[in-house]
């Protein structure tokens, strides 16, 4: 865990004096909505179909017990019960009142948590690897680096109203978790030839409206550049970047219209300038953020305990969810554990108020007062000893949270669309609660193996349908709901945009269309364990077309 000091208790507290004045004139009429939309959403705070939307950020997806009980304090006490974990490590609360919007705030602050930057033209919540600190293949904790961006970011002045929302990653492992190549920077740490550790800089990546897989500007960085490098990337764009069009303002069309080499090279010419300066990060001030992430004070274990293997013997479902979804840990006889939020039938990503009270719980008595948010919204317990799986797993059980099917067909990534969205064309979770439905059955998405549906409800594609292997994005046709069908993205280290099926076909039939994308699947895979993405890479989407549109 990360713990915030004075200075950072000070200017969220403040902020929060600041916003619960300005919905005081809003709310008697002294700001028009128009005066109020700025202010709202340098506080996350949203207007959608029905009612404001508050988004809470949770920098590198890390949490403590104390703060997921604030959430659930908050679900319970100002929204309806639940609150939605995004693809960005934020959550979000769709029914909060305006006029409680500033005691929310107060209520997230007491715990170190704030909704600053989660909207507008600024640097975004900076995200990681959910398994950040414990996955066993990483290098370093990505999160002290996203941490120092994050404070160097926070109301900087220079970004804080740039061409178009910024949205960074960083990750230390060799297999992307956090999706970097489909931010506008990504950041990878690994070691150089020499054995040194630092940056590869990917720029440009992004979905919406014009996807792009982000470049490889600077394949080697040095940690000590960290700073000066992100901030020239930064002033390149600050002051080339399009402002006169909203849907060609991305740092993601300025690297294409400029070609990844020359706008590389603006940002070399922009950091001489500035590498040597008070931007170097030296080893003492990293020190100093990395000791302010403490990490568990772990047991002398081993893997595998014999409980462990007599529970995981004895009980079929406990095995099958071991063997779903727990991950190694890099500690010897530890485990992480991912507690899934993708039940049959139920909207993806969301929590209810009990179930985020008995998470804190477990976290404290199984993972050392931490949970995590992840990319594919689905929380995690980071520190579990493997002797405590039995027991805990038997609670995540009773409360819902142990579906086995991480990573699996059901697993689904979804928008709010328009249940919720006002930009949206179509609905996104009645889709994905229905395919869940489709794809019950345990046995077949362990048969059909690893597969990531991803919805969107409109173009801004906030449900990366683009990197989804199979991925789904509702337009309008004639008032219609209509869905087009992409197949072989992925968010990975592989990166990669899905093509385009064929036809959008009618909100009714895109079940129907998936199961049998996923038919011809079973019939094209060589062998069992070619996942559906290798399949897909190997035979084109030809194949798919012609069994699609055939039955259709
Ligand atoms: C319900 C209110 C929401 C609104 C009004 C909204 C609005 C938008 C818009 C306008 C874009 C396109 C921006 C651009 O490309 O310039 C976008 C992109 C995105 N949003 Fe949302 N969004 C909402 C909810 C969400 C949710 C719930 C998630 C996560 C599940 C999310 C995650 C994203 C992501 C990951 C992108 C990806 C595209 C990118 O930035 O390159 N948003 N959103
Ligand atoms: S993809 Fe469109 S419909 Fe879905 S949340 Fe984003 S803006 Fe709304």
């Amino acid at each position: 865990m990360y713990h915030y000091d004075d200075f950072d208790r000070t200017l969220v507290a403040e902020r929060v004096a600041e916003f619960r004045d300005q919905v005081a004139r809003r709310l008697s009429g002294q700001l028009t909505e128009e005066e109020f939309k700025p202010l709202r959403l340098m506080n996350g705070v949203y207007l959608q179909l029905h009612a404001y939307m508050l988004r809470i950020a949770v920098p590198y997806g890390t949490l403590s017990s104390p703060q997921l009980r604030t959430l659930a304090h908050i679900a319970r006490r100002y929204d309806r019960g639940y609150g939605h974990f995004t693809t960005r490590q934020n959550i979000q609360f769709n029914w909060i009142k305006l006029e409680e919007m500033p005691e929310t705030l107060a209520a997230l602050a007491e715990t170190g948590l704030h909704a600053m930057q989660t909207s507008g033209n600024c640097i975004r919540n900076i995200t990681s690897d959910q398994w950040a600190g414990v996955a066993r293949d990483e290098i370093e904790d990505p999160r002290i680096y996203a941490e120092i961006l994050r404070q160097h970011s926070t109301m900087h002045p220079e970004f804080s109203f740039l061409p178009r929302k910024f949205k960074i990653a960083v990750t230390a492992a060799d297999h992307d978790r956090a999706a970097i190549r489909v931010h506008d920077i990504g950041l990878r740490m690994h070691r150089n030839g020499a054995g040194e550790t630092g940056f590869e800089v990917v720029v440009g990546g992004g979905l919406g409206r014009t996807p792009f897989v982000g470049k490889t500007i600077k394949p080697f960085l040095h940690k000590r550049d960290l700073l000066s490098y992100i901030e020239a990337v930064l002033r390149v764009y600050n002051q080339y970047g399009r402002r006169d069009n909203i849907y060609k303002a991305r740092i993601k069309i300025l690297v294409h219209e400029l070609g990844a080499e020359k706008f590389a090279a603006e940002v070399e010419e922009e950091w001489r300038a500035i590498k040597d300066g008070a931007l170097a990060l030296d080893e003492a001030v990293v020190a100093d953020i990395a000791s302010r992430f403490t990490y568990p004070d772990y047991e002398t274990l081993t893997d595998e305990p014999a409980s462990l293997q007599t529970a995981r013997a004895s009980d079929r479902r406990f095995d099958t969810w071991f063997r779903n979804s727990v991950a190694p840990h890099k500690v010897p006889g530890y485990a992480i554990v991912t507690l899934s939020l993708k039940p049959e039938g139920a909207p993806p990503g969301d929590a209810t108020a009990d179930q985020m009270d008995r998470i804190a719980d477990l976290a404290e008595r199984y993972s050392f007062g931490e949970i995590r948010v992840g990319h594919e919204q689905n929380l995690v317990l980071p520190h579990v000893a493997q002797r405590d799986l039995p027991a805990l797993w038997t609670v995540l059980d009773a409360i819902g949270v142990a579906t086995p099917n991480v990573g699996l067909v059901s697993d689904i990534i979804a928008c709010p669309g328009l249940d919720y969205c006002s930009l949206a064309n179509t609905r996104s979770i009645p889709v994905a609660q229905e395919l869940t439905r489709r794809f019950r059955s345990l046995e077949s998405a362990h048969n059909i193996g690893r597969l990531h549906i991803n919805i969107s409800g409109c173009i801004n594609a906030c449900g990366h349908h683009h990197v989804g292997h199979i991925g789904i994005l509702g337009v309008e046709k004639n008032g219609q709901e209509f869905y087009q069908i992409t197949l072989g993205g992925r968010a990975d280290e592989h990166a990669e945009l899905g093509s385009l099926l064929g036809p959008a076909v009618p909100y009714e039939q895109v079940a129907d269309v998936i199961e049998d994308v996923v038919a011809a699947y079973i019939e094209l895979r060589v062998r069992p364990d070619e996942l559906f993405i290798d399949t897909v890479k190997r035979v084109g989407i030809e194949p798919f077309k012609e069994r699609v549109y055939a039955t259709h």
